[in-house]
Parts: C-alpha cells; structure tokens; sequence
C-alpha cells in the first residue's frame, strides 16, 4: 500500500515554516500532496495559480511531493486521492483548539482518514503566512522566512 498524505493549507503565500513541514512529512509517507483550498468566502493575496505555482517552484527539487488544488471538503478530495492522512502544522497553543475542531471534524465525516500533526522547527513557530503579508506589504525584509520566488512575488504585489 502506498502511504499518501495531503497537507492542506491556503498557503497565500507558501512560507519556510510550510516547507519545514514538508520536509518532516516526506520520509513519512511515500507520497505527499501539498493541497491549495480554494475557498470563495475568502480573499488572498494571491490567485489559486499563483499559489500553485509557488509551490509547484518551490517543492521542484523534493522527490514524491506533489502540487494540487481543490475544493469542497478536504476529506473528498483526501479520499479521491486515496490518502490515508491530512497532515497540518501545530505551532503553538493558539493553533490547538481550531485544529483540533477540524481534525474532529474530518473524523466524523471521513473515520478511516487520520489527522496527523506535525511540529515545525521552532525558528518558525512565530511565523504565519498574514504576519510575512503585513511585512512584506509594510516594506520589511522577509527574505529568510519565505522560498526566494515567493519574496519576489511579494515585492511587486507591495508596489502595486
Ligand atoms: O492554511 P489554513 O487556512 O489554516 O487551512 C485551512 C484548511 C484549508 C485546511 C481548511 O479550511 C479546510 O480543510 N478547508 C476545506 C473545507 C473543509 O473540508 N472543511 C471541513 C473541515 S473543518
């Protein structure tokens, strides 16, 4: 059997905590997709193509790391996929109690999934895709906490 996690996420934009995850999960599973929700009710910075590309960018290199998008429950898209586990990133305290609902959740629609958590280095636990945003967008330098594309990509959306 092939062990296959989606990790979720909006990723807008992809940070160096994400990949920090990544590179955890990967000797984990024999395969991993890295999974983009489109949710309408939200608004990103950046456009679904312009997170998967991002991310397409930045896991070029990482061997049985995929790039998708979906949308709908996480847990049709997981099954669809033939996952056996969602992966998701616990950084603090603050992080427990939303994650915890959702991995409830996702048990009691989906019982043969498993939600699985992983911590990430904890030079990254401060860190957040709408804190790097607000840097960014307020000039601050945020080369070292996001891949070299995506702070490129920052900067012209900054002098927008
Ligand atoms: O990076 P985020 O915004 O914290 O990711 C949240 C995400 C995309 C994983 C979550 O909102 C999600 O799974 N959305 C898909 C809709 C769904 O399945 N909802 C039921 C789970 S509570």
């Amino acid at each position: 059997m092939t062990r296959h996690a989606i990790y979720p996420g909006s990723f807008d934009p992809v940070t160096n905590g994400h990949l920090d995850i990544v590179r955890r999960c990967r000797p984990l599973f024999d395969r991993v997709t890295v999974a983009v929700a489109v949710n309408p009710s939200k608004h990103p910075m950046f456009s679904v193509s312009e997170r998967l590309q991002m991310l397409s960018e930045t896991f070029a290199e990482f061997d049985h790391v995929e790039v998708a998008s979906f949308s709908g429950l996480l847990v049709n898209f997981a099954r669809d996929r033939q996952a056996q586990a969602i992966v998701r990133g616990l950084r603090a305290v603050s992080d427990f109690e939303y994650e915890l609902q959702m991995a409830l959740m996702n048990r009691r629609l989906a019982g043969t999934i498993e939600t699985i958590f992983l911590m990430p280095s904890e030079e990254y636990t401060y860190l957040s895709s709408s804190i790097i945003k607000g840097v960014a967008l307020a000039g601050g330098d945020v080369s070292s906490l996001v891949p070299p594309g995506v702070e490129t990509l920052l900067k012209k959306k900054a002098h927008r």
